[in-house]
């Protein structure tokens, strides 16, 4: 498996960013998925008159990338213009999909945190607790 090119990862997510529909938070947000495969799905928050309709970037990015057909995700990048964290909705989101996968999380000063799914959401429910 290839290493993973964070800093064209961060871009991609960077380019989304600019499409941002923020006119009520103005907090503008991308996010980059890349594929098991390679492949880069990409995704900007997207918000309603009617508040709770928005949706956050990093969802926005991976149902792209599900709706496409891929499922297998090994990282994601968020761009904010202060490095903010994934929501919780968003975590449940990449859990369902990639508990394993590896979060990187910029910012406009060009800090880079580099952290995973688990970390982000420790003792989660997932599949498996729905099984038993
Ligand atoms: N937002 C994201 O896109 N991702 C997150 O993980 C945190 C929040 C968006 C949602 C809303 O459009 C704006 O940021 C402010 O919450």
């Amino acid at each position: 498996m290839t290493d993973i090119d964070v800093e064209a990862l961060i871009e991609q997510a960077k380019q989304a960013r600019s499409r941002a529909y923020a006119p009520y938070s103005h907090y503008h947000v991308g996010a980059a998925v890349l594929t098991e495969d390679g492949r880069v799905f990409t995704g900007c928050n997207v918000e309603n008159a009617v508040y709770p309709l928005g949706l956050c970037a990093e969802r926005v990015a991976i149902f792209k990338a599900v709706s496409e057909g891929y499922r297998k995700f090994r990282a994601i990048a968020v761009v904010t213009r202060n490095g903010g964290s994934p929501c919780g909705s968003c975590r449940q989101v990449m859990h369902e999909f990639a508990p394993e996968m590896v979060v990187f999380i910029a910012d406009d000063a060009g800090d880079v945190r580099r952290t995973t799914v688990a970390d982000l959401l420790p003792d989660s429910f997932g599949a498996d607790d729905l099984a038993r």
